[in-house]
């Protein structure tokens, strides 16, 4: 691994397994990044937990403790960027991010989303996949931009829903991917392999959609 470690911080609201995903990528030498913060919008978030176990410097920005959402990002806002990321990522972070924050960023933070995206933004997307009948639902880690889950894709993962599948099983299933995709990634963006030009994401100057599916998606086999 040459490229020099760029800083990371990451925004939880709960659980915060993406987030773990990264750290152990990260100590274990296979992510060339130093994450500076754990940020979450929760005091009670089980993420802050996991972070400081592994060592992670935290906060809380309880944005309840805030008179409007713009007051709460400003707070947000400065808290990062004490820590002048290189990078912000977005680790199931709940609240939806205004415009001045999100243009801050830009180009710069990333959020996983439980859904192939385009198909599926918003919440709940599992339930969602099950009731329609879809036979194929995955995981996206994108750009984030001013549109709700709708900014470039870096990578995507498949796999397939399967007959009986609740929506636990199926969360679970998409869970494993995330947990791959996610670092993969933020590697990416810490080796500058990653580029967008004209609202696209190119790794190593190319377009290609396929990188990072996973062998189930690409056989079209579940495991
Ligand atoms: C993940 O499914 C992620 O895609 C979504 O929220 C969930 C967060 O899980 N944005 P965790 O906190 O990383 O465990």
């Amino acid at each position: 691994m040459n490229s020099p470690p760029i800083r990371v911080v990451i925004l939880i609201s709960g659980r915060g397994s993406n987030m773990q995903a990264i750290i152990d990528q990260a100590r274990g030498g296979q992510l060339p990044v130093t994450i500076e913060a754990v940020i979450s919008n929760t005091p009670d978030a089980p993420g802050l937990a996991r972070a400081r176990e592994a060592g992670l410097r935290t906060h809380i920005i309880d944005d309840r403790d805030y008179p409007s959402r713009a007051a709460f990002e400003q707070a947000l806002m400065e808290q990062i960027d004490r820590y002048a990321p290189h990078l912000l990522v977005l680790a199931g972070f709940m609240r939806i991010l205004g415009k001045p924050l999100v243009n801050h960023y830009a180009g710069r933070m990333m959020n996983i989303h439980p859904s192939l995206l385009p198909a599926f933004p918003g919440l709940n997307t599992h339930a969602r996949v099950l009731a329609s009948g879809e036979k194929q639902h995955g995981a996206s880690v994108h750009f984030v931009t001013p549109e709700v889950d709708g900014g470039p894709l870096i990578v995507q993962a498949r796999v397939p829903v399967l007959d009986g599948d609740t929506e636990q099983v199926l969360a679970e299933r998409v869970l494993e991917e995330e947990h791959r995709i996610y670092p993969l990634a933020v590697r990416w963006f810490a080796e500058c392999r990653l580029q967008i030009k004209d609202g696209t994401v190119l790794l190593d100057g190319e377009r290609r959609p396929e990188q990072g599916l996973s062998e189930q998606a690409r056989t079209g086999t579940a495991q």
